[in-house]
């Protein structure tokens, strides 16, 4: 039987995060043998805000430097850079004649976004859930591991597919989301009520992967919790030490009961210690990894070059199918 395909992406904006690796890629690694999957960096999507453009590059292969790190094989998945792949902008604009107006208008990520960025509300911000419908299409992927934030977007992916199905005959598989075994969300530190944002303006409330051991450390130390002093899972009135239980649970495999079961009678400054040093040294053969792989630029283009041909194949035949069938020669 054939494997079920999946496809992600992570823009390469900004430094990344834990959030980014316990959210999203550290999952991925456990999909690697049950599923045929294509993972991508959207530096097209990342073009939606002003970005250095050295910068930009940079980011996107250290994504690529980061997939590896993490442990997915290069010959069990598909890993490649959007913007090497022309169909993902072609595909799009197609489907934006298939989207609605008013469906952009309720994605709450669009609203956020252009509060955030007054001086800079431009179409791609609009239309960006439309460049996700196409990624995602055109692999025909059966299911997308995406974070809550992102849900909406695979709503409206599929509500596009479905409509451009009905018109024209079955053309794309609809996708559904694939959550993992737990519950990956990491909030930030310093405001455990809202994502970890690479975006942060508080240094603290973020850790990035890049972040030395030191200074995960105190990181970990100022993380904001309550006056109960006791470690236990209650994310509507203790959002501090869940979000350090989530995390210390994404670190060490343990689950929530069995943390509560080892921290009980401990104080927090105990468990921050713990935490921190959790995440420290599952970081640190990941870091070292990395490290190398970007010293190692000409393998990195390797991976790359190698995988937008492969994704190429499969997206370059779903493309041909739609313009057929909507007589575009
Ligand atoms: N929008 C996603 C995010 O910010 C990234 C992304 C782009 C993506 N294209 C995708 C995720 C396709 C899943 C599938 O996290």
């Amino acid at each position: 039987m054939e494997k079920k395909k999946v496809l992600s992406g992570v823009q390469s904006t900004g430094r990344l995060t834990l959030g980014n690796y316990f959210g999203a890629i550290n999952n991925w690694v456990e999909m690697q043998e049950e599923y045929d999957c294509y993972y991508m960096i959207a530096n097209l999507h990342s073009l939606t805000v002003r970005n250095d453009p050295e910068t930009l590059k940079n980011n996107t292969k250290k994504i690529i430097a980061l997939y590896l790190a993490a442990g997915l094989d290069p010959q069990k998945n598909t890993l490649f850079i959007q913007s090497q792949v022309k169909e993902h902008a072609e595909l799009s604009w197609i489907l934006n004649c298939y989207t609605y107006m008013g469906e952009l208008s309720r994605m709450t990520q669009f609203k956020d976004k252009s509060e955030k960025h007054t001086d800079n509300i431009n179409a791609g911000l609009f239309t960006y859930p439309v460049l996700m419908a196409a990624d995602i299409l055109l692999y025909q992927a059966d299911y997308v591991p995406v974070g809550v934030d992102q849900m909406q977007h695979l709503e409206i992916t599929r509500d596009i597919a479905e409509r451009f199905n009905k018109l024209y005959g079955k053309t794309f598989v609809i996708p559904e989301v694939y959550l993992g075994k737990v519950s990956s969300k990491i909030m930030g530190l310093q405001d455990p009520t809202a994502k970890m944002s690479k975006s942060a303006t508080n240094l603290n409330d973020v850790i990035f992967l890049e972040d030395e051991p030191d200074l995960i450390l105190k990181k970990f130390k100022k993380a904001v919790t309550d006056s109960e002093n006791k470690v236990q899972y209650n994310p509507e009135n203790k959002p501090g030490v869940s979000n350090l239980m989530q995390i210390y649970s994404s670190a060490t495999g343990s689950t929530l009961k069995e943390i509560e079961k080892e921290f009980e009678g401990s104080g927090y400054g105990d468990f921050k210690t713990k935490v921190a040093e959790a995440v420290i040294s599952k970081l640190e053969p990941i870091q070292n990894k990395y490290n190398d792989l970007l010293n190692n630029q000409g393998y990195l283009e390797e991976i790359y070059t190698r995988g937008a041909e492969k994704a190429r194949e499969l997206a370059s035949k779903t493309l041909k199918d739609v313009k057929e069938r909507i007589g575009i020669l």
